[in-house]
């Protein structure tokens, strides 16, 4: 398709000075003075809007946004689609409260959602309005409905900020430390890290003892299977480093939870909704969980979270669970448009864009000795940097002063684990725009490297 110089133009980034401007920092400061210090801001950021992969800034910086709000805008900022849902749904009809009342597009929603669910398995729907409150749903119906009370979910993970949420949550010691005491009954197993085996293993010669850990270990001894209600996992974890388990993993892991009458519970809050390449990660290993979680990237943007479980599992009675704004119309609208377009093409998009990022990533780790690893499916991508390939010791200040020199060149990426870069764009991205932030990359690793 023939693009004129001014479209190229506006499809790219444009610094029209130093970062912060005047006017990002005097948000900033104002932020400093009334919002909550525990966020985690990792560069100077100061956003007035969004279109598509770009965001200006207040000071009218452009920025290629390699981050999509963190894994949410799937469709862009404000796709055209998007924003006539949520415009006209607002103008009909804002709230009603599913919780109480009933109203077609929550139905709707929950019929869709069923329809895309990875196996063919009828599913009912339960609506949050987040990541953590659709892991809450989770793993209150796996213990209501098998009548268990332990979960084992795995070191790395992240699930959310609320108490269950965080207690299946084993990322970093800040996220836990003063909140304690955690929810009883959860234990952690090692996640399938196959860069960094936690058997020592290596890929030719793995056996999945992961798996075997969980079946040999923990159902022996503190997760009894008799009493161990579900195992919950990211089938790509995300802000433990963007780390793709082998195939033979989820298999064992079915085989296990069949084996012992527990549930397979995906959070698929960050790998799900199309970011892949397929509507859902489990897709990519022939998974089918029992109850799985979504959020994020489900209405590009509104705040919506859902629990899709098995039909059969899902029968608790009237009360037991349910959220006032879960499920809102304007999401829920918003919801729909984007799971058309995710279908229309921009799951195709991300397959194409993550093979085109990763074909010319392939030889990185020849060219950049910093670079250990990098991996991931569709758009869902992660650069781990090592001060040594031979001995894999992480590089935190090196991902860190990276992900700084990127936003300085109008290129926005996150950190994902101690020392990976994330690639997560909108899945409407661009070649160009790949080849804008791989050429930033490149050159940030290479500047970065040499200043040591
Ligand atoms: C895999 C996963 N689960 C759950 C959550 C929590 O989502 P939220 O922040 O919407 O509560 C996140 C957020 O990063 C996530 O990545």
């Amino acid at each position: 398709m023939a693009t004129t110089l001014e479209q190229v133009r506006m499809d790219l980034p444009n610094l029209k000075g130093p970062v912060p401007g005047p006017r990002a920092r005097a948000v900033i400061e104002r932020d400093r003075r009334h919002v909550s210090p525990s966020y985690t801001r990792c560069y100077p950021l100061v956003v007035d809007r969004g279109e598509g992969a770009m965001i200006q800034d207040v000071d009218g910086n452009r920025f290629l946004d390699f981050n999509a709000g963190i894994a949410v805008v799937a469709t862009g900022h404000c796709h055209p689609r998007v924003v006539k849902a949520i415009q006209q749904q607002a103008a009909r009809l804002i709230h009603m409260s599913g919780t109480d009342f009933y109203y077609e597009e929550m139905v709707a929603l929950a019929e869709k959602l069923s329809e895309i669910a990875p196996g063919a398995v009828e599913r009912r729907v339960s609506f949050g309005n987040s990541g953590a409150e659709a892991v809450e749903g989770a793993i209150k119906l796996a213990r209501w409905s098998t009548g268990r009370d332990k979960i084992i979910a795995f070191f790395g993970s992240f699930h959310g900020r609320t108490m269950g949420a965080l207690s299946l949550t084993a990322r970093k010691a800040v996220q836990r430390s003063g909140f304690g005491p955690m929810v009883p009954g959860v234990v952690h197993a090692p996640y399938p890290n196959c860069y960094r085996c936690p058997f020592g293993q290596t890929p030719d010669h793995c056996a999945v003892e992961c798996v075997k850990h969980i079946e040999d270990t923990l159902l022996k001894t503190i997760a009894p299977a008799a009493e161990t209600a579900a195992i919950v996992i990211e089938p790509i974890q995300g802000e433990g480093g963007y780390v793709v388990p082998p195939r033979k993993f989820f298999d064992e892991l079915a085989r296990v939870a069949n084996q012992n009458g527990i549930l397979l519970v995906f959070d698929e809050v960050q790998c799900g909704m199309g970011r892949t390449g397929k509507m859902w990660a489990a897709e990519h290993f022939d998974a089918v969980p029992d109850i799985f979680a979504v959020a994020k990237g489900i209405a590009s943007g509104m705040p919506l979270g859902a629990t899709v479980a098995r039909h059969d599992l899902m029968t608790w009675p009237p009360g037991a669970h349910a959220s006032t704004f879960g499920g809102n119309p304007v999401a829920c609208v918003a919801a729909l448009a984007t799971i058309a377009l995710l279908k229309e093409g921009l799951m195709a998009n991300a397959e194409r864009m993550g093979t085109y990022l990763r074909t010319r990533m392939r030889d990185w780790p020849a060219r950049f000795p910093n670079v250990g690893d990098v991996r991931g499916l569709g758009l869902m991508i992660g650069i781990e940097l090592v001060r040594d390939q031979a001995t894999k010791e992480r590089a935190p200040e090196l991902r860190d002063r990276v992900v700084q020199m990127a936003f300085e060149r109008g290129l926005l990426v996150l950190g994902a684990g101690d020392n990976t870069i994330r690639l997560c764009p909108p899945l409407v991205v661009t070649v160009d725009q790949c080849e804008f932030a791989l050429d930033t990359l490149e050159e940030c690793l290479k500047t970065a490297t040499a200043n040591g």
